[in-house]
């Protein structure tokens, strides 16, 4: 590997962490100077693989525009750790080109992409501290002993984990393993990070708390970012993008808002948001050209309660959820769901149901909007 080590790093000792891109040391560049910026942008292009007999990646097309946050978002065994391998360069693609910035990383090792991952599982070493573990990274790549220590240092202390320095991966929680994986990524300066389901071990209040940290320093430093998730309100909250996943494709790529506004598949709708379901002729009378064997998704904030139409429901069952209700609805063999503020109907009680926006699927597909 070459040495890419400048004495400018030596001069860092009380910087914070990640701010001058100046000092980053990719692997495998012989000039940082001239590598470094923050305008590094990911390109995946026809990416598969096939495991086991199985086309596990199918043909992956995703662009993370510089500085970008994108989400995979998808259910168990989609593929969504395969193909952050295979961007990682930790898995070799069976087919596709993978693009850092203007450089093809498809060929290069790990180590050589300007890129860090975070794995589901941790992967550090039981034998070495906390503190080397997030060292480990900056020794390979011989970072000056003084810089390393202050950016493990200030690593440490993003994460919370400054009273383990000392401290044995065995020796602590999961959701403290997790935020060592998560310092050894972000002390690297990556031009790129690769975070694979980082805040599954963690507790509520901290997961809250470590997504907000990743989401304010990925921004402030523009770091290209693609974060694996099958938690749909974690993806919603930190994503620029997301990208929805499903048997090894890309479902749907979009803003969170338009993801949950127009979800281009059934699939997405279920997967994005609270929703029922309900056969077309739930809307017959409407002026829409609805088919009976269409599916209409009806959003529970597109459901009110009104006496007067002719929409008529019996309330199934009243959830408490704080500030609001959410009340069940039961119309013919239909569900629905609305949120209440204030006093809820009592439970068999009936009521006359107003629909708003609701979408229409047909064989799958996206194919009305009615209001
Ligand atoms: N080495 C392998 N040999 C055979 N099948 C594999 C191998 N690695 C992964 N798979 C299969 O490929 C599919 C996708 O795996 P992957 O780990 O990418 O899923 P995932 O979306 O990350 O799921 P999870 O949310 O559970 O982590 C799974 O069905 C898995 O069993
Ligand atoms: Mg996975």
């Amino acid at each position: 590997m070459t040495d890419t080590t400048t004495q400018k790093g030596d001069q860092m000792t009380d910087a914070p962490l990640l701010t001058d891109r100046a000092t980053r040391l990719p692997a495998g560049s012989p000039d940082p100077a001239e590598d470094r910026s923050a305008s590094t942008g990911l390109s995946v292009h026809g990416l598969r693989k096939t495991l086991g007999g199985r086309d596990v990646v199918a043909g992956i097309d995703l662009d993370v525009a510089p500085g970008e946050l994108v989400s995979l978002l998808g259910p168990s065994g989609c593929g969504k750790t395969t193909t952050l391998r295979m961007v990682a360069g930790f898995l070799t693609a069976d087919a596709g080109v993978v693009t850092m910035g203007d450089r093809d990383v498809t060929t290069l090792g790990p180590e050589r992409r300007p890129s860090a991952m975070v794995f589901q599982n941790y992967a550090l070493w039981p034998h070495m501290t906390v503190a080397q573990n997030v060292a480990f990274p900056l020794r390979t790549r011989r970072v000056p002993k003084a810089q390393t220590a202050e950016r493990v240092r200030a690593a440490l202390e993003l994460v919370g984990l400054t009273h383990h320095a000392t401290s044995k991966p065995t020796a602590i929680s999961g959701g403290e393993q997790q935020r060592v994986a998560l310092a050894r990524a972000v002390v690297q300066e990556p031009d790129v990070l690769l975070l694979d389901e980082p805040l599954s071990n963690l507790d509520a209040k901290l997961r809250v708390g470590v997504r907000d940290e990743i989401r304010r320093i990925q921004q402030r430093l523009g770091i290209t970012t693609v974060i694996v998730t099958h938690d749909q309100d974690e993806a919603l909250s930190i994503s620029d993008r997301i990208a929805v996943m499903h048997d090894g494709r890309i479902e749907q790529i979009a803003t969170p808002a338009a993801l949950y506004a127009r979800p281009a598949t059934l699939f997405v709708a279920g997967f994005i948001g609270s929703a029922s379901t309900v056969a077309g002729r739930f809307l017959t009378g409407t002026p829409a050209t609805v088919g009976a064997d269409d599916t209409v998704l009806v959003r529970p904030e597109q459901v009110t309660l009104c006496e007067d139409s002719p929409l008529r429901a019996t309330v199934a069952r009243v959830l408490a959820r704080g500030h609001f209700a959410e009340v069940v609805l039961a119309a013919d063999d239909a569900e629905l769901r609305a949120y209440v503020t204030g006093p809820p109907p009592a439970v068999g009680s009936e009521t006359g149901v107003r629909l708003g926006e609701v979408l229409v699927y047909r064989d799958g597909l996206l194919a009305e909007v009615v209001r």
